[in-house]
């Protein structure tokens, strides 16, 4: 298959009606499947209510059959098609953050969307993307879009169209590239379906302005207990990985140079992920700057990019610093030990 990019603007009026955005709707009506901006992260898009469509998507990514997608609207009145049900804590919620990169669990009305986006469960994953491309493409195909984030299984998610091909090309329909994404990390997943919300997977919403909103939040206890089944499908799943080892540290710069030293003193090529404020103590084959600690949410905007560059640069090992577990900082910690696969090493 050819797959087409298609650059749009996001700045400019009246995309409904962009021809490019055009194509991509009458694609997804025709249930193929095609990649999109958000502000989060690319997805790739399908008809949510077609098996076909649906079945396109985990085809594509190699995505196991049991992790459900998020469903993707325009509009608040959508949600009635297939939920019956919206609670008054997740009422606060969509009006405070969407559109914007919340993804809310609700009780989900049997019959209307497709089994497999659903993975067979009785709940389903809901956001309104915060992209004026995004939005106009689900505004012109009128249809909820299933949309998991368009990289391969088990690469870091897409922050750009490039990412987007350099993992799917050849195997889905096209891409709507309407530049870099902003936030970077994906969507906080809250279940809104017990009295308390829970977080299943902490994102671009931090935990405390959820908090601000609603009063207490719970978190689900695999986030903190490695031995807990995670409630979200997907968090179970090792993620983000870069091909080579990746290892985070937790101690000094001269901690983690020594470190570094040691591997080169056994003939490996090292990279290193730091910050702008800490770039100058670092001597590796591939020191790579990820945004600023002073301001984490520049970290996260850049982390899947940087994390992506590693492969080009032909290291053998990754050190990683860490970050502060509050605010945005809490999906960066969660992504990294991912890709790490929880290997830390302590000072
Ligand atoms: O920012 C985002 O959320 C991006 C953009 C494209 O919108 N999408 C995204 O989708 O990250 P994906 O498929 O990569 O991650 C969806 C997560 C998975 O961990 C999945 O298991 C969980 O949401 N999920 C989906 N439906 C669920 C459900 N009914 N109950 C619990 N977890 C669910
Ligand atoms: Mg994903």
């Amino acid at each position: 298959m050819n797959t087409l990019v298609w650059k749009v603007d996001k700045y400019v009026d009246n995309l409904e009606n962009n021809p490019h955005v055009v194509d991509a709707a009458n694609l997804l009506r025709e249930n193929e499947v095609v990649a999109l901006p958000t502000e989060t992260v690319y997805g790739l898009g399908g008809n949510a209510e077609n098996d076909e469509a649906v079945a396109k998507i985990f085809a594509a990514k190699g995505r196991p059959v049991d992790n459900p997608l998020i469903i993707h609207i325009a509009d608040k009145e959508q949600l009635s098609r297939f939920v019956d049900e919206v609670p008054l804590v997740a009422k606060k919620l969509m009006d405070a953050f969407w559109p914007g990169p919340l993804t809310i669990i609700f009780k989900r009305k049997a019959g209307v969307l497709s089994e497999l986006a659903t993975a067979g469960l009785e709940t389903v994953a809901v956001r309104m993307p915060d992209h004026p491309v995004a939005l106009a493409l689900l505004k012109k195909c009128g249809l909820p879009i299933a949309a998991p984030s368009a990289n391969s299984s088990g690469k870091p998610s897409p922050t750009n169209a490039g990412h987007v091909i350099d993992d799917l090309n050849g195997k889905i329909a096209g891409v709507l590239d309407g530049g870099a994404t902003g936030v970077g990390v994906e969507s906080t997943v809250v279940d809104c379906t017990e009295p308390v919300p829970v977080i299943l997977r902490p994102g671009g919403v931090t935990k405390e302005e959820l908090e601000a909103v609603v009063g207490e939040v719970r978190v689900d206890a695999a986030l903190t207990n490695e031995g807990a089944k995670p409630k979200a499908p997907g968090m179970k799943y090792r993620h983000y990985a870069p091909n080579a080892p990746l290892f985070m540290v937790s101690g000094t710069t001269a901690f983690l140079q020594s470190l570094i030293e040691e591997k080169q003193r056994e003939g490996l090529r090292v990279g290193v992920l730091t910050t702008e404020e800490n770039v100058g103590a670092y001597h590796a084959d591939l020191v790579l700057v990820c945004g600023k600690r002073a301001a984490l949410e520049t970290v996260a905007t850049a982390l899947y990019e940087t994390l992506r560059q590693f492969n080009k640069g032909n290291v053998d090992i990754i050190y990683s610093e860490i970050f502060p577990n509050t605010g945005v900082g809490y999906a960066i910690m969660n992504r990294l030990q991912k890709a790490a696969g929880n290997k830390l090493i302590t000072e």
